[in-house]
């Protein structure tokens, strides 16, 4: 079963927004089911590493776009929202890279499974949602 259902993460009023988490929930996805294959004994590190390099760089992109918007229309919030992209973007990179150094699968999995779905779940339904709703009200 998938680690992330569409059902886990809500929807915000900005349709660019929505498409780019769900862009994310499948490259979560596709991170975790390479977690699994790993562990029933398949070799393919090399694919966790480049599924993990792909995941940064959408995060980054994810963070960069929603900070472009809150910039454009001034949301007053835009200090908290960036605070918390910085600190998750900051916590992924660490783990990329000490996963790139110590290859722990465990720890990887453990991050992805207790940390990240319910970080992104929450990241969603609170800072993206009153972004989301200030920004489609400005018309
Ligand atoms: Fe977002
Ligand atoms: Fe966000």
């Amino acid at each position: 079963m998938p680690l992330l259902q569409k059902e886990d993460l809500m929807l915000v009023d900005l349709d660019e927004m929505n498409t780019v988490h769900f862009e994310e929930l499948d490259i979560v996805n596709n991170i975790y089911d390479l977690i699994e294959k790993k562990e029933s004994g398949e070799d393919n590190d090399e694919e966790i590493i480049i599924a993990l390099d792909g995941f940064v760089s959408h995060t980054e992109g994810h963070f960069a776009n929603e900070q472009r918007l809150m910039d454009k229309y001034m949301f007053p919030a835009t200090h908290c929202h960036q605070a918390e992209h910085d600190s998750a973007l900051a916590d992924i990179k660490m783990l990329v890279s000490q996963y790139k150094e110590n290859r722990d699968i465990v720890k990887l999995k453990l991050f992805f499974k207790e940390e990240l779905v319910s970080w992104l779940g929450n990241h969603i339904a609170t800072m993206d949602m009153v972004t989301a709703s200030f920004i489609s009200q400005q018309g």
